[in-house]
């Protein structure tokens, strides 16, 4: 039986900030008070810190079953716990796919198996994320899948995505669309704008998100079913995500730390790491996204952490496959680029999240006795250096090498155990 004391932290959650001990056994919140007496369970000292419900990642890729030489289940949970992640959606495109039972069901299992944070698996929307067959939903649903998605690619087909939508909606499953009209980004490698075509590179246009965010949400406003909008990266999507929401449409919507962080001109390098999907944008689109996230049209920031291995991002940069490393920058980015509350900020991080991902019964609770240990520890004010060389993930394709951000995760308890203490993963 593991029991620990938070000692001499901030509390921060759903009913605001106060500084109070917190006691943890058997997985539970026991108490919840100032100055707690001391008793033999193993003390965490949150002094100068908050304490807030664990943070939940919408958005990661963990790259097993398939190319465990960039990432495994066990490698990429340490690397969420480290970022003080308590649960991460684990997305579908694996090899093979998560579009059936038993891979989700190893997904799950391998996360169980790590006992770093909670791996939540999300299912295919269409069989082998081809965009030709929908997956069985049923099942998978049945399975405990809640999320379903092509990410990495947007379903296409307007007539098969209505079809999507109208299976999902009886079965309560949420569809989180990637929006990217293929036809409009063959062979594009930043986005298209100035910066684009002084480097005389192909360019991903803002419309190709654009006209699937407006085409998707008509499909919601006549399916009347709820869908998720991944990683929004324009100000025009952020702009009808609002109005959609406004009218009450049922719907949701992720932004990522790098697409409020960093801009296209960083293409200009022509370096790899810069190179995702979408793609970086302009100061104006970063300037929409962190207005969408301040007043709520955005619920929920995730990494969309993509580890690529050292030989697929030395790739000239037109062969080198999208995405860079997010989930031990996540939190520091956010406090570092935000200007928001910092409860706003920690909704953003934690039980928005957990809502949307519906894990809210375990992981986003209220700092309160009986509820499930699941708790992030951090100091906003420590500053650190990234050091590629020093990330819990196999992967070394973060954008932020070298770079000193400010805040930092101090100890991470999942499932009323102490994963992290002081920086350091325990397990
Ligand atoms: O940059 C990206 N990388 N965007 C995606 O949609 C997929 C991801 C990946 O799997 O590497």
């Amino acid at each position: 039986m593991t029991r620990l004391i938070i000692r001499n932290g901030t509390l921060l959650d759903q009913h605001g900030t106060r500084r109070s001990d917190v006691a943890i056994e058997d997985g539970r919140i026991t108490a919840v008070g100032p100055s707690l007496p001391r008793t033999d369970a193993r003390e965490l000292d949150a002094t100068g810190c908050h304490v807030s419900p664990g943070f939940v990642d919408l958005h990661v890729h963990l790259r097993e079953p398939g190319k465990e030489e960039a990432e495994t289940i066990e490698t990429g949970s340490r690397g969420a716990a480290l970022g003080g992640f308590t649960a991460v959606v684990a997305m579908p495109n694996t090899t093979p796919p998560q579009d059936n039972v038993s891979t989700v069901e190893f997904v799950r299992a391998q996360g169980v198996r790590a006992g770093l944070c909670e791996v939540i698996p999300s299912g295919c929307i269409t069989l082998a994320r081809a965009g030709e067959a929908l997956a069985p939903y049923e099942a998978l649903s049945r399975a405990g899948v809640h999320l379903f998605t092509d990410d990495g690619s947007g379903v296409q087909n307007a007539g098969l995505m209505r079809r999507a939508l109208e299976a999902a909606k009886p079965l309560g499953i949420v569809l989180a669309q990637h929006c990217e009209v293929a036809s409009l980004t063959a062979g594009a490698v930043m986005h298209e704008g100035a910066c684009c075509c002084r480097l005389g590179l192909p360019g991903w246009p803002s419309i190709a998100e654009e006209l699937m965010v407006h085409r998707d949400l008509e499909l919601v406003r006549l399916t009347g079913a709820p869908m998720h909008f991944l990683h929004l990266s324009t100000a025009k999507s952020v702009a009808m995500v609002r109005a959609a929401k406004a009218e009450g449409l049922p719907i949701t919507a992720e932004a990522t730390t790098h697409h409020f962080a960093l801009t296209d001109e960083l293409l200009a390098s022509k370096d790899p790491l810069f190179k995702v999907n979408p793609p970086l944008r302009t100061p104006a689109d970063i300037a929409a996204i962190k207005a969408g996230l301040a007043d709520g049209t955005i619920d929920a920031i995730a990494t969309d952490h993509a580890p690529h291995s050292a030989a697929q991002k030395q790739l000239p940069l037109a062969e080198a496959p999208p995405g860079m490393l997010g989930l031990e920058t996540a939190l520091a980015l956010a406090l570092t680029e935000l200007d928001m509350p910092l409860q706003d900020i920690v909704a953003a991080l934690s039980w928005k999240p957990a809502a949307i991902a519906r894990v809210s019964e375990r992981h986003g609770r209220a700092i309160e006795v009986s509820s499930p240990a699941n708790l992030t520890v951090f100091d906003v004010n420590a500053t650190w250096t990234v050091v590629p060389e020093q990330l819990a993930s196999k992967s070394r394709n973060t954008p932020y090498a070298g770079k000193t951000l400010r805040g930092k995760v101090r100890h991470t308890v999942f499932n009323g155990g102490a994963v992290v203490v002081d920086g350091v993963a325990q397990r």
